[in-house]
């Protein structure tokens, strides 16, 4: 099994809407693919997750990043892993737009801010991190 993680900056403001219609079209083609994993928007950028055959993965990577909704695709980290981490989730959404002002500060304090947003990191450590605070708050 592979896991691989990249960040890019959307075309558009990015809303609840924007991300459900991707996770939609996503959730379909991923579990045919036996993919998993997790996407996280703020209002500008992307952070995704994703975890399967390396076939499957690499393809999956090569659609998305020709995908003219988002550009500056910066490849985080693609590497064999032990464990699935985000075992049974198609491709979870996380929208990180309404978040509590409290909780908003924690992660802005944490990861820092960029474009108003929570700063998405490209180092792995670092956006595994970010993904495990989200899936657990
Ligand atoms: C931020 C973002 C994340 C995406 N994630 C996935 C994904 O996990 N799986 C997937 O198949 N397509 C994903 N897509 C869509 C692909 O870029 C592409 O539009 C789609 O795979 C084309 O599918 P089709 O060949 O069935 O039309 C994503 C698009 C964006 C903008």
């Amino acid at each position: 099994m592979y896991r691989l993680i990249y960040k890019s900056k959307s075309l558009v403001d990015l809303d609840q809407e924007t991300v459900k219609d991707i996770l939609q079209h996503s959730q379909k083609r991923n579990q045919k693919d036996a993919i998993s994993g997790a996407l996280l928007a703020t209002r500008s950028h992307f952070l995704q997750v994703l975890e399967g055959e390396f076939e499957a993965v690499n393809h999956a990577f090569i659609r998305i990043v020709t995908d003219p909704r988002h550009e500056t695709i910066q490849l985080i980290h693609f590497g064999p892993i032990d464990k699935l981490l985000f075992e049974g989730w198609v491709m979870k959404g996380f929208g990180l737009f309404d978040l509590n002002l409290e909780l908003e500060q924690r992660l802005k304090d944490k990861y820092g801010e960029e474009k108003g947003g929570i700063k998405f990191p490209i180092e792995e450590w670092s956006s595994l991190s970010l993904m495990h605070d989200i899936k657990v708050m």
